[in-house]
């Protein structure tokens, strides 16, 4: 391992572009051979990768990982860092009580039943993209289709202008995919500044003139106190926008990609849409959006698999690893649509399960029934080979998936 201009040179072959091409070959070889992998990032920092199904559930639900950093930081460390983190006053990188108070101020709006309230308004959404591009023959599914529809929800639910959805979406894309390259570091100050600056704007018109959307009710709770204060307004708002962009597009997209390898199960679902919900699941296995959690760190030390895992020590899952667990799964790396309900860890578990999951399952089932129903003889519109998976540890998703129908 060496290190030249801050980037951190590393032999481990999760950092290599065959990795992010296809990454289940390696983890196959460490669920065997050592599935509690310490490695080097290439930010620098060492980290444990758990790998298989049950050690992913143990992490994911032991109080003793957790989320906040400033944990382990003196205070004036930690006011140092908090002036900067303007992204990370949010429940996902919050511990109890803070995560409980924090996931309470919006979760009223997720609820399956609240969501279900969605319904008409994203079909609507759905048959309004297809039509734009119907008479083409042919789209890039993201760019058309699975992208746009999960970012025009989530802006109307808050309450931002979904015009500017192309500025969120290079936000967020360098916030997702930079996160682990320092070389990025500074294109990424750049961005999360205009970011900043957008939701300050956006915070004081709400303000003002207060609508019926979640960005008006939080300003609202904040302004009356003690349950939030400004910079967790602006994590929580900036964890939903970001959350809404970078992880359904990819469910939608990963999904039909699946179902054009596998024709005959594109067929199966065409004959019987009441298999939708099995599929949705499997396409949530077989490749799902998120491929590693986000940051854990042991408050103390920690025997997990006869290894010692050091108080401080950062831990990831390897959610994707996890869904191909032999162990849990028969025959993990087929598709199957069918296989019904699934124990796997896409959304994640215990208290930071996806506040999202009833909001993503539902734009998923919607987008695909419906472009299924509409375009029958959909089909890939390139050599399989051309395709291109995003790079960046966190997500797993094509960059593009040119189709014909
Ligand atoms: C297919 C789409 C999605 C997938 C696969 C997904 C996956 C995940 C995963 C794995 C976590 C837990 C991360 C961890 O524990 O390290 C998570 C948390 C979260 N997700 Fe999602 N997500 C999706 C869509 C969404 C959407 C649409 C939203 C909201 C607009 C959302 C909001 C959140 C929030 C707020 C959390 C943090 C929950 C907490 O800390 O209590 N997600 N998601």
């Amino acid at each position: 391992m060496s290190s030249t201009n801050g980037k951190h040179e590393t032999n481990d072959q999760l950092f290599s572009p065959e990795f992010n091409q296809n990454p289940y070959p390696a983890f196959s070889k460490l669920r065997q051979e050592d599935p509690i992998h310490q490695t080097l990032l290439p930010n620098g920092n060492f980290s444990w990768i758990v790998t298989r199904y049950d050690d992913a559930v143990t992490v994911l639900k032991d109080p003793r990982f957790i989320k906040d950093y400033t944990y382990f930081l003196g205070k004036e460390q930690e006011e140092e860092q908090s002036e900067t983190s303007i992204f990370v006053k949010n429940m996902l990188f919050s511990d109890p009580p803070d995560h409980r108070r924090l996931r309470g101020l919006v979760q009223k709006a997720f609820t399956p039943k609240m969501i279900e309230g969605l319904r008409g308004r994203i079909e609507e959404i759905t048959n309004e993209l297809l039509d734009k591009v119907e008479p083409n023959g042919k789209m890039n599914l993201i760019d058309a289709f699975a992208f746009p529809l999960p970012i025009i929800v989530i802006c109307e639910m808050l309450g931002v202008p979904s015009q500017d959805r192309d500025k969120f979406r290079t936000w967020s894309n360098t916030l997702v995919e930079a996160s682990n390259d320092p070389e990025e570091a500074a294109q990424l100050q750049v961005h999360m500044e205009e970011f900043v600056m957008y939701l300050r704007q956006l915070i004081a018109i709400r303000r003002q003139d207060p609508k019926d959307d979640m960005i008006s009710k939080l300003i609202q709770s904040e302004e009356e106190g003690d349950s939030l204060s400004e910079q967790e307004l602006y994590g929580v708002i900036s964890l939903l926008i970001i959350a809404g962009h970078e992880t359904t597009v990819n469910l939608i997209t990963n999904g039909v990609f699946g179902l054009l390898e596998n024709p005959e199960q594109k067929q199966q679902l065409i004959n019987d849409p009441s298999i939708i919900e099995s599929a949705l699941e499997e396409f949530l296995r077989y490749n799902g959006p998120v491929e590693f959690s986000t940051d854990r760190w042991a408050a103390e030390a920690i025997e997990l698999r006869g290894k010692t895992i050091a108080k401080g020590d950062h831990v990831i899952v390897a959610l994707d690893s996890a869904n191909r667990d032999p162990e849990q799964f028969d025959d993990p790396d087929v598709f199957d649509i069918t296989r019904g309900k699934s124990k796997h860890l896409a959304f994640g578990k215990g208290i930071h399960f996806c506040l999202g999951a009833p909001l993503a399952r539902l734009e998923a089932e919607v987008a695909v029934t419906t472009l299924l129903r509409r375009m029958p003889d959909l089909q890939l519109n390139t050599t399989p080979e051309k395709l291109e998976w995003r790079p960046g540890m966190l997500m797993r998703g094509l960059k593009e998936l040119p189709v014909a129908f």
